[in-house]
């Protein structure tokens, strides 16, 4: 049986090697994303996947974007929370604006995706909903009080509606990778960038691949049994 699965951010960054993981796993796939058309159309000329453009932080534009997916490939049975941004700043700097935007994107983006999609996973008796949290969710870090507490939200979330899916088929876990060499993290200035790096045992910023593999396993029939559980994927950088 072929599978359906639907990529938050699917196209760029992690979403994209998420994406294309999954499509070389053998499942239908469909990459959501916000609005680099230039980004998106790439992707799409390169790899064959179909890309949708609408923000995780609308619900009726999640519905709506859901019901366009499934008319054009069928129900979905995976779906991967994979869009979220940064807006940091020091907590005394930080804007109300800068708040929401993370909380929405972040957090809420989970629940307006998830929601419309829960009752045809438990009518259909399966699904996987894999959220991509982040180490800073877990252990918290400066200048991101926005973000660590929406990603801490996802693990909550995850826990919670994992109890709620498990007698449905539908698992519900969280990978929380450290730091991955993609444009989020590119954007920082190389020596941060260089201070991040002495702080991973490891030695080296994460590859994208190295999370698809992750969603890839999550997602597969064979991980029926692991439910709200989180993966982290940090080069040993932080231990929960
Ligand atoms: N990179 C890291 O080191 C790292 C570490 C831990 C966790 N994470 C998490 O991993 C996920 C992917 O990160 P990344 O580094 O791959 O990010 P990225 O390269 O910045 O890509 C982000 C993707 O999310 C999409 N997106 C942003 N806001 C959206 C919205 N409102 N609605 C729909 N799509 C939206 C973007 O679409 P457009 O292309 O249209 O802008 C893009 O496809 C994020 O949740 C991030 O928090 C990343």
């Amino acid at each position: 049986m072929t599978r359906t699965a639907l990529v938050t951010g699917g196209s760029r960054g992690i979403g994209a090697a998420i994406s294309i993981a999954l499509k070389g796993a053998g499942y239908k796939v469909a990459a959501n994303y916000a609005g680099n058309d230039e980004a998106a159309q790439k992707f799409k000329a390169e790899t064959g996947i179909p890309v949708y453009k609408w923000s995780v932080a609308e619900y009726d534009a999640c519905a709506d974007g859901i019901k366009k997916v499934e008319a054009d490939l069928g129900p979905i049975d995976v779906l991967v929370n994979n869009a979220g941004i940064t807006r940091d700043a020091p907590f005394h700097k930080m804007t109300p604006q800068q708040w929401k935007e993370v909380i929405d994107t972040n957090l809420s983006g989970v629940f307006n995706m998830t929601h419309p999609l829960w009752n045809g996973m438990r009518e259909r008796k399966f699904g996987r909903v894999i959220t991509i949290s982040s180490i800073n969710g877990q252990k918290g870090q400066f200048a991101q009080a926005n973000y660590s507490a929406s990603k801490a939200g996802d693990l909550g979330f995850t826990k919670a509606l994992a109890q709620e899916g498990a007698r449905a088929g539908i698992t519900v876990n969280a990978v929380c990778p450290g730091y991955i060499a993609t444009d989020m993290v590119m954007a920082v200035p190389e020596k941060v960038r260089e201070s991040i790096i002495a702080q991973i045992p490891v030695g080296r910023l994460g590859e994208a691949d190295e999370i698809a593999r992750c969603v890839v396993f999550l997602a597969s029939d064979g991980a029926g049994f692991i439910t709200g559980s989180t993966i982290s994927a940090n080069g040993g950088q932080f231990f929960v």
